[in-house]
């Protein structure tokens, strides 16, 4: 038994972990094929880095002001020619700042083009393999969850860029630039106590935020809950009607969101910790240093700019890691979310494509179950040791009770899941040995419930080829007997179907799905109940259509009403997942089993 498709994994707490999807975005960053988006990314790295020099320099320009200020003497005007040197000084100061501000712009205007690059690269690869995934998978997935999964993914990728990489990597630089600077213009203990300070305050910060993450995981928790639960009810709008279920699903919403409030109001009463003691450690330091630059004036070892210059380059540090705490809160879930993302990436589909799968061209549309067994679940076997044989061109219907698995057969033949024993084979291929999509390009089908996008009909119909033109639509509309009733439609064609193709009555949506599968024009045909949402006029009508459709290619018909399948060559009657009885209707009559009886019961009904 092969074993089920472990969802997706959570993520493991350790940062390296998470870091390690950091660098999967490398690639993105640095992409191979765009070697003007290498230029931009190293030239943004450059200007960060430069950016920081000026602003730690700039300061000292004005230090240097104040101290010229104080020990002019003579000079009456800043204008003045021999107050010209003050006045560059500032203007130096005020320069440079300005010059800062053109830096960051600038970094912003090379990096963004890349940041949104790797942001749509990585969004559309993680779309495409949620499409390569298997049924399965999406069957047991909350669909609002995935696009979430997504959404959250993305955003993090910018997120990380904007903080890791312009915001506290390059505070930190700048901090390592400070303190030197300290240590080379005035003193030892101005780097060694700036360093400290900070290097305590992202301790602190990082501590706290720690033990408040966990109220933070709840209130995303309870928020992911809530988002389910509200979607979940929402498309479920009209059976919430039915049920007057109004109260029930808002007490149910309430409850989720009520979980999240709780851990809202802890996450922000916690926050008050972090902000005081963040600022104790902030003004400590700078008190330190402050008394220190007192001290070494008084002793005449520094000058009054300089108490001025290092208390700029302080605030400046400061600034940045005001935020430190939601920025650190935010890299860790946003590498969290990032990697939820990476890890759905590596899931691998369950239903795979061989390395030497080879497409399968010109079918003839021949199928073969061999002994075939299946089950969606471990501890429930659905079909069990079936076999049957359409030729080419046939017309083979498979009838049985409700549950038998005749529905199943159509998933399988479409490859939605690999099978667990025996063979399925199309002109004489193994189909596990040909391309899922070469198959399902071959294979057409109108299935039993049929949903449509939330698109016009034209749109809908026109799915199963982009490249049909109206009149080929309007010809397999008229064949599935919508034509009319479309151009009836104050919008024709353009008619919008609503949600899920909600907007239609469930005739209308399989008349649709005939249109789309005759228009498919596909070898194989399966028809799943294709025309029990009609009436019989309506039915009767459409199954000249299906008649002349099934004409010249294979065709699986599952059918409740036997009287449609009287003709079809071969009867296949499925029981408990079995293969109960196989014939013409004639031949299975004669028989007097499972076939004959159910006959009888319809004859019964239609007197
Ligand atoms: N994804 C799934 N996971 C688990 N069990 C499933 C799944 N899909 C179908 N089943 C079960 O497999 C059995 C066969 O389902 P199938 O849809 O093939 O029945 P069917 O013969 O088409 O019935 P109906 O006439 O009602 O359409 C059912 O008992 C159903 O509960
Ligand atoms: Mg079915």
């Amino acid at each position: 038994m092969r074993p089920l498709e472990t969802s997706e994994k959570l993520p493991e707490e350790s940062l390296i972990y998470q870091l390690k999807s950091f660098f999967r975005l490398w690639p993105y960053l640095w992409p191979k094929d765009k070697p003007g988006f290498k230029v931009r990314t190293f030239l943004a790295l450059i200007l960060t880095i430069a950016g920081q020099f000026i602003l730690v320099g700039a300061p000292f320009f004005l230090g240097r002001s104040v101290d010229a200020v104080e020990n002019a003497s003579g000079i009456t005007s800043v204008f003045s020619s021999s107050g010209l040197f003050i006045t560059a000084l500032i203007l130096g100061y005020g320069g440079l700042r300005f010059v800062s501000v053109l830096i960051s712009e600038a970094r912003e205007y090379l990096f963004t083009p890349v940041g949104q690059y790797a942001q749509r690269s990585v969004a559309t690869a993680t779309f495409a393999h949620l499409h390569k995934l298997s049924l399965r998978y999406h069957l047991e997935k909350r669909t609002g969850g995935l696009s979430r999964m997504i959404e959250r993914g993305i955003r993090s990728i910018d997120f990380l860029f904007r903080f890791l990489l312009f915001n506290i990597g390059p505070t930190l630089l700048q901090l390592a630039i400070a303190g030197a600077a300290f240590w080379l213009a005035y003193s030892f203990e101005f780097a060694l106590i700036a360093v400290a300070t900070v290097l305590l305050y992202i301790w602190f910060t990082v501590v706290t935020t720690e033990w408040r993450l966990k109220f933070r995981r709840t209130m995303n928790a309870k928020d992911t809950d809530a988002n389910a639960k509200a979607i979940d009810s929402l498309l479920n709008y009209e059976t919430v009607k039915y049920f007057s279920a109004e109260g029930f699903e808002t007490s149910r919403y309430d409850a989720a969101m009520e979980g999240y409030q709780q851990a809202a109001i802890k996450s922000r009463t916690s926050l008050a910790t972090v902000n005081i003691g963040q600022s104790f450690l902030m003004n400590a330091g700078l008190i330190g240093m402050m008394l220190l630059a007192a001290q070494f004036i008084l002793g005449g070892k520094m000058s009054i700019g300089a108490m001025t210059t290092i208390t700029l380059v302080m605030m400046q540090v400061y600034r940045p890691l005001n935020i430190l705490g939601f920025a650190y809160r935010e890299i860790k879930q946003a590498l969290t979310d990032m990697e939820k993302m990476f890890a759905l990436l590596d899931v691998e589909p369950e239903v795979k494509d061989r390395t030497d799968a080879k497409d399968i061209v010109d079918a003839k549309g021949a199928i073969r179950f061999e002994n075939v067994d299946f089950r969606y679940e471990a501890e429930r076997p659905i079909l069990k040791n079936v076999s049957f044989n359409i030729n080419p061109g046939e017309t083979v219907a498979v009838v049985g009770p409700t549950g038998a698995g005749k529905s199943t057969l159509s998933r399988i033949l479409f490859r939605f899941y690999d099978i667990e024993s025996g063979a399925v084979t199309v002109d004489g291929q193994n189909i596990q040995d040909i391309t899922q999509d070469s198959l399902r390009k071959i294979t057409g089908i109108v299935p039993q419930d049929t949903v449509l996008f939330n698109d016009t009909i034209g749109y809908n119909i026109a799915y199963a080829n982009p490249k049909a033109n109206q009149a080929e639509i309007e010809a397999v509309a008229k064949a599935a007997q919508i034509h009319d009733f479309i151009q009836g439609l104050p919008e024709g064609y353009k008619t919008k179907v609503g949600e899920r193709g909600l907007k239609l009555s469930g005739g209308e949506k399989q008349r649709v799905a005939i249109a789309r599968a005759l228009l498919k024009d596909p070898a194989i045909l399966i028809l799943d109940e294709a025309t029990s949402a009609l009436d019989s006029v309506t039915e009767h009508s459409i199954q000249d259509a299906l008649d002349m459709a099934a004409k010249d290619r294979t065709t699986l018909v599952i059918a409740h009403r036997l009287s449609t399948i009287v003709n079809a060559d071969k009867i296949i009657v499925l029981r408990d997942g079995a293969v109960a009885e196989i014939g013409t209707h004639a031949e299975l009559l004669s028989k007097n089993g499972l076939y004959t009886e159910l006959w009888a019961q319809q004859e019964l009904e239609a007197q």
